[in-house]
């Protein structure tokens, strides 16, 4: 068995990006600076998209610019098009993502585009990523339910998957955006999806809304998925998808990881100061099981 599973945290970008208020700059660094300390390989530290669109995420590129950035990790920002990526490159960031759905309803919310012209908008970034060695990951949002459209079809998710693949993504995010799915329905998905991508270059992007998330990351990892994105605290949503809750809390990831033999080079104590940082800022409560749980011992 692979006992390495790589936990993408997303609270920075997907957590925050969803806050009715916009977290002060320092704040913003202070709490990607934990989850630095934390051991994750992969950070997503903020978006490159329109202050006017999400001003949650202004001053991304920024927050990059001041982070303390350790060799081992790889910090990436989410850039929707040539301007975002110029952002990224300005900064010196060296792994960006780009975004698009299964969905075309999603798509012309999220991005104000349809599929097709979102791919149109890809085709330069990768000619200029590839001029300054920059790694992208491809995010497909909606991949079991669209908030406008309903179930989608599988075989769209693994089209629209292995299109970004081809366009050069070393790694595609599967998101589900609305939290929605069930276990044999992400299974359904993923089947799919793995004819089409190898399933080293596939992660899983589960939202909590109804509460299926880590069921669906166990069905995942019983396919052979070993790359899962997670917010601490469970933080996030999606702008664009009403209604839909954080993203699966990655103390509650880990945990399951953990308790299941999969090696994940987090360092839990860190991970909790992260999230109780955050957590006091915004004024929420944690919505990890996990630490509800280990806080009440
Ligand atoms: P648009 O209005 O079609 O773009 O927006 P435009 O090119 O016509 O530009 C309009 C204005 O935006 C202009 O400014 C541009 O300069 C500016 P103005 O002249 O009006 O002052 N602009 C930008 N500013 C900063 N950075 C940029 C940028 N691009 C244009 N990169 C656009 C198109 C994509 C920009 C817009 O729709 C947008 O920013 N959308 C944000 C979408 C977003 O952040 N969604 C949430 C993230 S995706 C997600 O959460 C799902 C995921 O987690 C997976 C899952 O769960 O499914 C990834
Ligand atoms: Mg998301």
């Amino acid at each position: 068995m692979n006992d390495f599973v790589k936990v993408v945290e997303v609270g920075a970008r997907d957590g925050l990006q969803n806050e009715k208020s916009v977290i002060e700059f320092a704040q913003r660094l202070t709490f990607l600076n934990l989850l630095v300390d934390s051991g994750f390989q992969s950070i997503e530290v903020g978006s490159c998209v329109s202050p006017r669109w999400v001003p949650q995420m202004d001053k991304s590129a920024e927050l990059y610019a001041a982070l303390a950035k350790p060799e081992q990790i790889s910090l990436s920002l989410l850039t929707p098009n040539l301007k975002g990526l110029e952002a990224a490159i300005a900064v010196g960031c060296k792994e960006v993502a780009v975004f698009t759905a299964a969905s075309e309803a999603f798509t012309q919310k999220n991005i104000n585009c349809s599929i097709q012209q979102s791919f149109d908008r890809f085709q330069p970034m990768f000619e200029l990523a590839k001029q300054h060695e920059i790694k992208i990951r491809g995010y497909v949002s909606c991949v079991v339910d669209c908030p406008y459209e309903g179930a989608v079809a599988a075989q769209k998710v693994a089209s629209v998957a292995k299109q970004l693949l081809d366009l050069g993504c070393y790694e595609i995010s599967l998101g589900e955006t609305i939290g929605t799915a069930s276990p044999i329905r992400v299974r359904k998905m993923l089947e799919q999806c793995i004819e089409v991508v190898p399933i080293e270059q596939l992660a899983g992007h589960f939202h909590d809304t109804y509460g299926m998330a880590i069921a669906n990351i166990q069905e995942s990892l019983n396919l052979g998925l070993r790359v899962f994105d997670s917010s601490i605290a469970g933080l996030g949503g999606c702008p664009y998808a009403k209604g839909a809750s954080g993203n699966v809390a990655t103390e509650d990831v880990v945990y399951l990881l953990e308790q299941s033999g999969f090696n994940t080079d987090i360092d839990v104590a860190a991970m909790l100061k992260a999230g109780a940082y955050i957590t006091s800022v915004l004024q929420r409560e944690n919505q990890s099981n996990f630490v509800k749980a280990y806080g009440a011992k």
